[in-house]
């Protein structure tokens, strides 16, 4: 059986995310994750904070904190929500770990041995009153081609052309305001990506037919442009800085490669540091190296990150000539929408993820989110649309079934799963129906179509549902007391398989299903087809207990009171 490596984009450091990035990435590599684990399978799931770059180092100022300070404490905020939302990395690292320095470094210095790495001189606007250079979207001033007084140096916001900063009028710094503005020649690294186009091309095509189209298009797309050789390191104090071995000059005047070049590469330094922090974890290196025979390595990011992990990382990988994994299937997702407008997070707009545990607990998102993940096409949250979703998946099908069936069973027949009946015509076609929408949800979660999984999932909340209508124990146990406690266990073990296979979406109610049933050796391992026809798990004589609401239903005042909070209105 293939190890399972699985990815997911790596959430920038500065702020918390909101549900759009959540679904984008995280959330569904951790349904996928949770999905490969239950089948036995040998999974790594490995996320981190993106931690270098110009946003850190201003967020960090605004604050008025040293931005590694900054860093620690936004890497704990972050973290702190994952946990929220029950995310079962196996390591959530930071790219600023030594780590990640050291094989950043190494990898800069194969590059540089291969004859992938170029030093040129370019000029730069330097800030002599903030001290700096400063980076091409730091400088402000009037565009040239429609007056816009505030275009930022790589791009006008308003007319969308694209700009230089030495093309504006009047440029100022947008970090102090100065308009002391010097341009001032300086040596970067470039790293000679047109070099390496046909090797990434090659490499693509091998892979492209097993990627999703929104993958596979964005990586074309990226392929007929071009490639460019591309500048990989910063004038900044902080981010991951150029050996001195082998460039003493650059290092001496503290440059740092550029965030998108080490970002990546932290996929591989925290799962070094998932292996420094555990003994038992040594064996990180056979993830990573030499890895093609024995990993299947899935990563999941929004379409925005695309070009950068089907392109860009993989040709730093095959220029450094050493045999690093390479990814062999990209997850990708377009855009979660808040009422058919963008999540902003500079206007506060949408709805963020430690919010969303404010108001309900995790499995409420969680499957919420991936029921609707926006993956053939961008998809809208709305108020409405969740609470309705939560009202009648959650509540109506699965919450209440499950109420349903032990407090009627322990009403009329106890505390012990009841004896007595003899399975007949109805649960045998209640087992073919459960095998049948099991292989599905399976083959689903396999494709990773998550949608479509969640959509799988539903319908077998819903065959027990009608299973039990057609039986109706609550009539039954009137002429048949045998046959209401058949029906009332053939229902109960349903409740154990969905706590089973439930479980990458909605842990947390998952663990209250399974702890209801008094089980020695209960695990979440998966449910065969056979356990799915015949439903042995929970044998009559097994205590329970009937577990609190599991979701609540939300009324027509939570939902004035979510738009009222947040918004709800059309963008
Ligand atoms: N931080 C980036 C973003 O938020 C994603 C980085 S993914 C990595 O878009 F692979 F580069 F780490
Ligand atoms: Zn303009």
């Amino acid at each position: 059986m293939a190890r399972h490596l699985i990815t997911s984009a790596l959430p920038y450091i500065n702020g918390i995310k909101h549900l759009g990035n959540m679904v984008g990435s995280m959330l569904p590599a951790d349904v996928y994750s949770r999905y490969l684990r239950q089948r036995g399978h040998d999974v790594l799931y490995i996320c981190a904070t993106d931690e270098h770059g110009t946003p850190a180092e201003l967020a960090a100022k605004e604050q008025g904190l040293p931005v590694d300070e900054f860093c620690a404490q936004a890497h704990d905020a972050q973290k702190a929500v994952y946990d929220g939302f029950a995310l079962a990395f196996d390591y959530f690292g930071r790219s600023s770990s030594s780590q990640n320095v050291e094989i950043t470094q190494h990898f800069a210095r194969k590059l540089n041995e291969n004859g992938f790495i170029e030093e040129r001189a370019i000029r730069q606007v330097y800030s002599p009153t903030d001290g700096r250079f400063l980076p091409d979207r730091y400088v402000e001033g009037t565009c040239p081609h429609c007056g816009y007084d505030k275009a930022r140096g790589d791009q006008c916001e308003n007319c969308t052309r694209v700009l230089d900063p030495t093309d504006l009028i009047n440029p100022r710094s947008a970090i102090s305001g100065s308009t002391d503005l010097e341009v001032r020649e300086t040596k970067h690294l470039f790293l000679l990506q047109s070099k390496l186009q046909h090797e990434v091309e090659a490499w693509v095509a091998r892979h492209e037919a097993d990627w999703p189209q929104l993958a596979s298009s964005i990586a074309r797309k990226w392929l007929n442009e071009g490639l460019h050789d591309r500048a990989i390191t910063r004038d900044l104090d902080w981010g991951v800085p150029v050996p001195a071995d082998t460039w003493p000059e650059l290092a001496a005047e503290g440059k740092v490669f550029y965030v998108w070049f080490d970002a990546p590469i932290e996929y591989i330094g925290a799962t070094k540091e998932w292996a420094d922090q555990d003994p038992e974890n040594r064996d990180w290196k056979s993830w990573w190296y030499d890895a093609d025979d024995t990993v299947r390595y899935t990563e999941f990011m929004a379409k925005d990150n695309v070009p950068f992990h089907t392109v860009m990382f993989p040709a730093t990988e095959l220029g450094v000539r050493e045999p690093w994994k390479k990814v062999d299937y990209v997850k990708a997702f377009n855009w979660l929408t808040y009422y058919g407008g963008k999540f902003s997070t500079s206007q506060k707009r949408g709805v963020f993820t430690d919010q969303a545990l404010d108001i309900l607990p995790a499995d409420y998102w969680r499957y919420f989110l991936i029921a609707n993940a926006p993956e053939s096409d961008d998809s809208s949250f709305t108020w409405e649309h969740f609470t309705a979703t939560v009202n009648k998946d959650l509540a109506d099908t699965l919450g209440n079934f499950v109420n349903r069936v032990l407090s009627f069973s322990k009403k009329r027949f106890g505390e012990e799963v009841p004896a007595g009946g003899e399975p007949g015509e109805a649960e045998a076609r209640l087992g073919e129906e459960i095998a049948r929408l099991l292989s599905e949800y399976e083959e689903q979660m396999e494709a990773l179509q998550f949608r479509k999984a969640a959509a799988a999932l539903r319908a077998l909340w819903s065959a027990g549902n009608s299973y039990l209508e057609e039986k109706a124990p609550w009539l039954e146990i009137k002429t048949d007391k045998d046959g209401a406690a058949l029906t009332l266990r053939t229902a109960m073990n349903l409740i154990h398989l969905y706590a089973v296979v439930s479980e990458p979406f909605i842990p947390a109610t998952s663990a209250a299903m399974r702890q209801a049933f008094s089980l020695t050796d209960d695990t979440a391992s998966w449910v065969s087809q056979d356990e799915a026809k015949s439903l042995p798990s929970v044998p009559a004589g097994t205590p329970f207990t009937v577990p609190p609401v599991l979701f609540a239903k939300l009324t027509d005042e939570d939902l004035a009171a979510y738009k009222e909070r947040f918004g709800g209105e059309h963008a």
